[in-house]
């Protein structure tokens, strides 16, 4: 890694540090040198934090299974924001990921009181157009949540490891919210633990692409994995001598199930009623395989906690947040190119009031919009990236000319993202999409 590249640490993502604290978050920086290629927005530190990333970067290295998974709520234009979600999915499955991409139905229909009509309308117009045109392949799996029998099922399952007060800690749901919304946080829960259920090939690591406001649907699906698992293998020492050994239990576990482990783990194992404690074998990862086997050889689940990345949110073209519903704030990705290359055109820079002032004092690219355009978007060169920022901040480098830069790549972007999307329309029938019946 070249880290000459650090100038974009600089970005207020000590903003983002509590996060870390708080939740339990780690930096991203800590992975990235295990990682083959990192994507662009993991070397810029778009991508600034995940959880359990290290089991995702081991896969793309060893070639072993993984999958990616995200979903989007039909809500309404699909705008920049998705697209960097969608370039991290098509990215996973360039290394190799199995894909998965849930459009949720449910949650439009409970929390915004969409029709199912409209949610498949804006569902295949919007989403699914620009997902296909931004590269995903055809061997993933692309579903809307009621169409999904299995997402439905594993969501119903996974409500009775819930009560409404950790919904409550944890959503600030309260006594008005509807059942059906409570619901949609299940079949997300779902949506992100299917790709390990035995019909999508069993549990292996899997990585959900967010920004930090969905963390809690995760912070809530690895706790459900833990809870629904046939058995949890916990470290433990004995009271009397202090020898460590481990202790794989299962309050559910019928009898026969502990009878098999203990059959199956070598050295000295002590059978127990709801437990079995191994004494001597102290590989854990070959503990765990065995455990993994019995449990879903006997019916119940083994999933491994879902790992995650959380990327920075751009901000709106005028300052302030970027919002779906105000359009001068982002740009859709079904805007004509001429009004896109417009809106960059009147974006916010973090330009001076006067040319003079520029020269002198430079500009501020970490509060510029065009800038951030072109980080998150329009400039693959790293190089080239940087020497904009160089020249920004020394005062050589006028706004104009990356207005006029930028506004061109985005013209150009949008016209041949088009072009696509009418291609990926003519190429639907292709695709593995379950729509609702
Ligand atoms: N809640 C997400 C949103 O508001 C959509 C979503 C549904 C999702 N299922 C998911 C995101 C699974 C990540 C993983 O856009
Ligand atoms: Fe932004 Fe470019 Fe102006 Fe610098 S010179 S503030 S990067 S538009």
């Amino acid at each position: 890694m070249d880290t000459k590249l650090d100038p974009w640490s600089s970005n207020d993502i000590t903003d983002y540090s509590k996060l870390f604290e708080e939740f339990g978050i780690s930096p991203f920086e800590t992975v990235l040198p295990e990682i083959p290629s990192p994507h662009m927005y993991m070397r810029r530190k778009v991508i600034f934090g995940h959880r359990d990333y290290e089991q995702i970067a081991q896969a793309m290295r060893t070639g072993a299974p993984f999958s990616v998974m995200d979903g989007f709520m039909p809500s309404g234009k699909v705008h920049l924001g998705h697209k960097m979600v969608m370039d991290q999915i098509v990215w996973h499955q360039e290394q190799g990921a199995d894909a998965f991409v849930g459009i949720a139905d449910r949650e439009a229909y409970s929390v915004r009181g969409f029709s199912w009509q409209k949610c498949r309308d804006i569902g295949v117009e919007e989403y699914i157009l620009s997902l296909i045109a931004l590269g995903f392949k055809p061997d993933g799996l692309i579903y809307f949540q009621s169409g999904c029998e299995s997402v439905k099922d594993l969501a119903f399952e996974l409500g009775s490891k819930v009560n409404f007060s950790e919904l409550s800690a944890i959503y600030g749901f309260s006594g008005e919210t509807n059942l059906s919304h409570m619901l949609s946080v299940a079949t997300q829960a779902a949506d992100i633990l299917q790709p390990e259920l035995e019909d999508f090939g069993g549990p292996k690591p899997v990585v959900v692409p967010v920004g930090p406001d969905q963390d809690p649907h995760l912070r809530l699906t690895r706790g459900l994995a833990g809870k629904m698992n046939m058995f949890r293998i916990e470290e433990r020492e004995d009271s009397k001598t202090g020898r460590p050994y481990l202790s794989v239990r299962g309050k559910a576990a019928s009898k026969e199930t502990l009878k098999e482990l203990k059959k199956r783990i070598p050295g000295k194992v002590k059978l127990y009623e709801a437990h079995v404690d191994v004494l001597e074998f102290s590989d854990r990862a070959g503990l765990e395989e065995i455990v993994r086997d019995v449990a879903l050889e006997f019916g119940g689940y083994a999933f491994l906690p879902p790992a995650s990345t959380y990327h920075r949110f751009m901000s709106g073209l005028q300052g302030g947040k970027m919002s779906s519903s105000i359009p001068d704030s982002h740009i859709a990705l079904t805007d004509a190119p001429k009004d896109g290359a417009k809106k960059v055109k009147r974006a916010k820079t973090g330009g001076c009031v006067t040319l003079e002032e520029q020269k002198k004092l430079g500009g501020k690219p970490d509060e510029c919009s065009v800038f951030e355009l072109m980080l998150f978007h329009l400039l693959e060169d790293d190089k080239e990236l940087l020497e904009i920022r160089e020249e920004c901040v020394s005062g050589t480098r006028m706004c104009g000319s990356c207005k006029q830069l930028a506004s061109e790549l985005m013209h150009d972007f949008l016209k041949d993202h088009q072009e696509k999307r009418e291609l990926a329309r003519e190429q639907l029938d292709e695709y593995r999409i379950m729509y609702k019946k």
